[in-house]
């Protein structure tokens, strides 16, 4: 498989030219050529309608991707990818995430945890045993679960469990999770793989403490669940990664608060993306194009940044889950053999709900000195969202061209986005949605020669923190 550097692919020579004449087109211009770009430049995905016309790039521009793109290898890794090869090199593992949700050709493991869990969620759904489920974790153990609840639970509703999340380990987080609870009745779930995160654990022994006696834990450190005194350990598996768990038992406080038929409507639609990245041509592959184009932007059109603007409330904790998944699996400074890269890997990702978010930071968007792609997601879920969403792509497209308008009043356009169209907000869309992002987040890190499946930027800093604590004590 290549591991050779990118910038040795006569592909990536051929598109650092050609971005060189692409430095005074106009996404005007380019619309006014060609009405038909807005039909021409569109791919769909299953219950997905990606939308990249207005993107600064051409049909040369996408052909020449997918040379770098089968320069690269991209097809053998997709392949060792989806067969669960140790692909994570420095950990010497498997990344076999999509093993979870394959439905009937997942492992036996698989099937039998998520038999235990629906046993698990409709018993605490229908018998009501504790008033309360309070889910410690932090990154992969907190962002998934949290968003489905959030997502699909409007909260207080008749029938629903109350659901909380604790991530921080200041103990206003966990204050404010067993606020009005009872030991007696609260349910307490422990997710964490390694069981040794020090926030988490803090947090455990906290509610210990205040009297919970009622703990699951989710880990794959079964020995350390047992000695902390679970009643109830989930397994996890070594081969998934945090970041790429909430298809695992991690998303069961999620599927607590969502019911397990929905959970199961959630990997379903990201069974269906796997299929899709598995077997489309690359002109036509959702997540590869997300991720070329991405590649296009921040290594040719050199934008530091990404947004994504979900115009929903309901996915409004998208662009934190999204996060921790681009910037944590990219964010890297070597590649796979450890060399120090000189190309830019993984843009900062950050954004907000819109339509919040145009009346505070979409200013920058439209007016500032930074160039920003960004991704819209709508959910046709209303007239004047949607029609929000659409305004603000197209005045990021187009700008204005009225030179009788004073400076402050002009757009310059030519500002790159995307948009996702999908149908409803429900558990099947968001497993579609997180699986683009997974697989977009994939084949970057094969474009770009990295492992995107570690995260060792992360152990200094818990390393340091410890020695401080000890040395305070
Ligand atoms: O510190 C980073 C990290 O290891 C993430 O990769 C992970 O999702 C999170 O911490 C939580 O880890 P654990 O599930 O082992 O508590």
């Amino acid at each position: 498989m290549n591991t050779a550097s990118p910038l040795q692919c006569p592909a990536w020579a051929k598109l650092a030219q050609h971005a060189e004449s692409w430095r005074g087109v106009h996404l005007r211009e380019l619309f006014a050529a060609e009405p038909a770009r807005g039909r021409l430049f569109v791919a769909e995905a299953p219950g997905v309608r990606y939308d990249y016309s207005r993107q600064r790039l051409g049909a040369i521009t996408l052909r020449l991707l997918a040379y770098l793109a089968a320069e690269r290898g991209f097809a053998e890794w997709r392949e060792a990818l989806l067969a669960g090869s140790a692909i994570n090199s420095t950990e010497k593992r498997a990344a076999w995430h999509t093993a979870l949700r394959a439905g009937d050709s997942a492992p036996q493991a698989v099937k039998e945890t998520l038999g235990r869990m629906r046993q698990l969620v409709e018993h605490l759904r229908s018998q009501r045993p504790f008033k309360r489920i309070v889910n410690l974790g932090t990154g992969g153990s907190d962002l998934g679960p949290r968003l489905l609840a959030d997502a699909l639970t409007k909260g207080g509703e008749a029938g629903t469990l109350d659901v909380r999340f604790v991530a921080n380990v200041d103990p206003r987080d966990l204050g404010r999770a067993l606020e009005g609870a009872e030991p007696a009745s609260t349910l307490v779930v422990v997710a964490s793989k390694t069981f040794t995160t020090q926030e988490t654990m803090a947090n455990a022994a906290a509610a210990k403490q205040w009297g919970a006696k009622a703990f699951y834990a989710v880990t794959s450190n079964v020995q350390a669940a047992n000695a902390f005194g679970a009643t109830e350990i989930l397994p996890m598996w070594d081969w998934v990664g945090g970041r790429f768990s909430v298809w695992s038992a991690v998303g069961f406080a999620g599927a607590c608060a969502m019911g397990f038929d929905a959970f199961e409507e959630f990997l379903k639609g990201a069974g269906e993306v796997d299929r899709h990245f598995a077997e489309a041509p690359l002109e036509k592959n959702v997540p590869a194009l997300m991720a070329l184009i991405g590649v296009w932007n921040t290594n040719f059109l050199g934008a530091p940044t990404h947004a994504v603007l979900p115009y929903s409330n309901a996915l409004r904790l998208l662009p934190a889950y999204l996060q921790q998944l681009e910037m944590e699996s990219n964010g890297k400074r070597v590649d796979r053999e450890g060399r120090v890269v000189d190309y830019p890997t993984a843009p900062v990702l950050w954004g907000g709900e819109g339509a919040v978010s145009q009346h505070s930071f979409h200013q920058l968007l439209h007016q500032g000195t930074h160039i920003v792609p960004a991704d819209f997601i709508d959910l046709k879920l209303d007239k004047i969202l949607s029609a929000n969403l659409l305004a603000q792509a197209d005045a990021l497209a187009y700008g204005t061209d009225d030179p009788t308008l004073p400076p402050h009043q002009q757009y310059p356009g030519n500002r790159p986005s995307s948009i996702l169209f999908l149908d409803h907000v429900n558990a099947r869309n968001i497993g579609r949605l997180i699986a683009l992002y997974e697989h977009k987040v994939f084949t970057q890190g094969v474009i770009w020669n990295i492992n995107s499946f570690d995260q060792w930027g992360v152990e200094l800093g818990k390393e340091l923190a410890k020695r401080i604590l000890t040395e305070r004590k």
